[in-house]
């Protein structure tokens, strides 16, 4: 199976990354599957637009990829933007996506509802994810919840292209894992760079305990029983706790006499010791900047030459070149 996911260089790497999206592509790096991993740098360019802000964001996607496990010598590890030839699928797919379907994203949606006035890459971008997952010939795309709609676009186009061109682009599937769809943050709502809610993956232990202990719960006295289902504290505990333990603090909730901050403080230390070896390899590979853009360099050539087999069909198929 041909395995693809990305992630955008559009701020820091947080544990809703990690749980929803990143530990998947470590699940699915196998003897089985063909690994197809990048940074997502074009599609950062929809809210990043500072050139030292994208570049420092992507060599931070980078070194997280890699100090969590991504092994350049089982995936294809790359830039986006190392395989240009993705902008001009995107483009071709862009003539037979009808407007309506853009129009429905919610990613979209949500900011002309804020009263942001968003920009055609923020309308045309899941036109782009369609080509990176399309021009690979995908077949399984680990991702959170968040990205299903962008997945049900990516099958749609292809089916479109295909009733139009002839049977080319193979068909994706998405890959979530239920209970890591929706990671939630600091606030209990879903965790995001852009509500300033995360727990950073590669921030200093400190800094992420003192995050943890400020998580807001509610005002249920010690004794009393709570509700681990409806605790944003309890989420998280049980993304890092084993399932044992997840249980245990299930009926400690239920049985009451147990306070908010020791359930925070067993999460911090859970926590941080997930996240220690992360960081450590992380400091690493700021010291080996060289070595970090060589693997990308490597991947961006295994990836292009598989991009463009594809795109020779697809001009073929359009009429952009002349059959041979
Ligand atoms: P991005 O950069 O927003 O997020 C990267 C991955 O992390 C997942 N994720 C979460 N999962 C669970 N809970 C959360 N709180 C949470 N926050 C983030 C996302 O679902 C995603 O899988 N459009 C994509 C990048 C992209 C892409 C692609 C993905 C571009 N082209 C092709 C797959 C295939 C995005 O913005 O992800």
């Amino acid at each position: 199976m041909r395995v693809l996911s990305g992630i955008q260089p559009s701020g820091k790497l947080h544990i809703g990354n990690y749980f929803g999206a990143m530990r998947q592509y470590l699940k699915l790096q196998s003897e089985e599957n063909e690994c197809f991993y990048f940074i997502a740098n074009y599609h950062a360019m929809t809210s990043v637009q500072a050139a030292d802000e994208l570049q420092s964001y992507t060599d931070e996607v980078a070194r997280g990829y890699l100090a969590v496990g991504i092994n350049p010598d089982k995936s294809v590890f790359f830039r986006q933007s190392d395989v240009p030839e993705v902008c001009e699928l995107a483009w071709i797919l862009s003539c037979v996506t009808p407007m309506g379907l853009l129009e429905r994203c919610v990613s979209y949606k949500e900011k002309v509802e804020h009263g942001l006035r968003p920009n055609h890459g923020l309308f045309f971008y899941p036109v782009l994810q369609a080509a990176d997952i399309l021009i690979y010939n995908s077949h399984i795309v680990p991702v959170g919840q968040d990205q299903k709609q962008h997945l049900e676009v990516t099958r749609d186009l292809a089916i479109k292209f295909n009733n139009t061109y002839g049977e080319i682009l193979t068909v994706p599937d998405p890959y979530i894992i239920t209970a890591t769809a929706v990671v939630p943050g600091l606030d209990g709502r879903k965790m995001s760079k852009s509500y300033n809610n995360t727990l950073e993956l590669f921030e200093p232990a400190g800094r992420t305990k003192k995050k943890i202990m400020r998580i807001v719960t509610d005002s249920t006295p010690v004794e009393a029983p709570k509700d681990p289902d409806n605790c944003t504290v309890f989420a998280l505990l049980s993304l890092v706790a084993s399932q044992q333990e997840t249980q245990e603090w299930r009926e400690r909730y239920r049985r009451g006499g147990m306070g908010y901050g020791e359930a925070k403080k067993r999460l911090a230390e859970l926590t941080n010791e997930l996240l220690d070896p992360f960081r450590r390899r992380y400091d690493e590979l700021c010291r080996n900047s060289d070595y970090v853009e060589d693997i990308l360099r490597e991947g961006g050539k295994k990836a292009r030459s598989v991009a463009q087999e594809l795109m020779e069909k697809v001009r073929t198929a359009t009429g952009i070149t002349k059959q041979k």
